[in-house]
């Protein structure tokens, strides 16, 4: 293989799954391997941290054999290595860290940090020929609702953001009151297919006159009135008198409603060329349609990436971290775990 080719190994470790890839500059992806750790945590009704790390440490090595393995290649063919080291669990993080620093030290290839919030945007990058700039950026996962300006696949100004429940814990904990197995949000999707989308006005949190900012805890708790009455525990009886399959329709529309209309302002504010996707939550065939729609109306490209590409994979990790290898922007042996996005939202 010439080396005058960019082959980046790229780990994602950030929550619950492991995920190790072989992406050929920027593009193409030789490999792209997840490890899905759903099935441990699902007892639990959400991911536990002590779990996630543990279940890291097990499959990481053999995640990275595998990929290497994929993608036709050996170690020592790759030209850096790249890992996801903010945001995420600061224990499951530091697990990805250590095995792309390991690579890097024995190796001696750059290494390569990287934000997962920004890697979750640059799946359309993968998946579209060419993502015109500037555009919206929406991730909308599990952990974050967050509204950019991106200006290219390095460059996002966080325009929005969730001020409590992301929407894919949203679509999770409102699973959880309705009795629906995790993880939430195809379960819902699944359930919502029979249901009548109008059967409960669920509120719509706009929050104030203009804010990009989102807010889910409200209607969080519609859900769990409608489940188990006015004063009612999680873990009380039900008592609801829709059917769940018209709750969860219900819900499902008014979040879907709530992301599209930001969504909506955010485009009228920038005037940006496109709108980009990404996170677990983009896999919603009820959102897909409306940004679609929303994206005609306004004769804006849009670019919402393959479900594989939006979910949490590494071909996002190795395939942005070419971008910063080109400017130069590499970490060292000091690349640490930072749990938080420090970013705070401009409303
Ligand atoms: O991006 P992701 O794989 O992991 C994070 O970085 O969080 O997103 C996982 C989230 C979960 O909350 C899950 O319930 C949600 O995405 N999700 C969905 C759907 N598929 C996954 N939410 C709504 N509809 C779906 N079809
Ligand atoms: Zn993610």
């Amino acid at each position: 293989m010439s080396n005058k080719h960019f082959i980046c190994l790229g780990i994602e470790s950030s929550c619950d799954e492991t995920a190790c890839a072989v992406v050929r500059d920027g593009k193409e992806v030789l490999a792209n391997l997840v490890s899905s750790q759903t099935d441990l945590h699902s007892i639990y009704g959400g991911v536990v941290p002590e779990i996630a790390c543990r279940a890291h440490e097990e499959v990481i090595i053999p995640m990275i054999d595998r990929a290497l393995e994929q993608s036709g290649l050996a170690l020592s063919d790759i030209t850096a290595a790249a890992v996801t080291n903010t945001p995420g669990l600061i224990g499951a993080l530091l697990v990805g860290i250590s095995a792309a620093k390991a690579v890097s030290f024995v190796y001696n290839i750059p290494l390569i940090g990287i934000n997962h919030i920004y890697s979750h945007l640059y799946a359309a990058n993968l998946h579209f020929d060419a993502v015109e700039y500037p555009a919206i950026g929406f991730v909308i996962s599990g952990g974050h609702t967050s509204l950019f300006y991106s200006t290219s696949p390095t460059e996002h100004k966080l325009i929005g953001a969730t001020q409590d429940d992301a929407a894919g814990e949203a679509f999770d904990k409102a699973a959880k009151i309705m009795k629906l197995p995790y993880p939430g949000g195809p379960a819902i999707e699944k359930t919502a297919l029979t249901g009548n989308p109008k059967a409960v006005r669920f509120p719509r949190s706009l929050l104030k006159n203009g804010s990009l900012d989102f807010s889910f805890s409200g209607i969080k708790t519609a859900v769990l009135y409608h489940c188990k009455g006015m004063n009612g525990a999680l873990e009380g009886p039900d008592v609801y008198k829709e059917s769940r399959e018209d709750l969860a329709a219900s819900f499902q529309e008014a979040v879907v409603d709530t992301l599209a209309a930001k969504l909506e302002m955010a485009v009228r504010r920038y005037n940006p060329k496109g709108i980009i996707i990404g996170g677990g939550v983009a896999a919603n065939k009820r959102l897909r349609e409306k940004i679609n729609l929303l994206g005609s109306r306004l004769a804006l490209k849009v670019y919402i990436p393959p479900i594989a590409l939006c979910t949490d994979n590494a071909a996002v990790t190795a395939g942005l971290a070419y971008h910063y290898w080109r400017e130069n922007k590499m970490a060292d042996m000091s690349l640490d775990a930072v749990p938080l996005n420090m970013d705070v939202s401009l409303g």
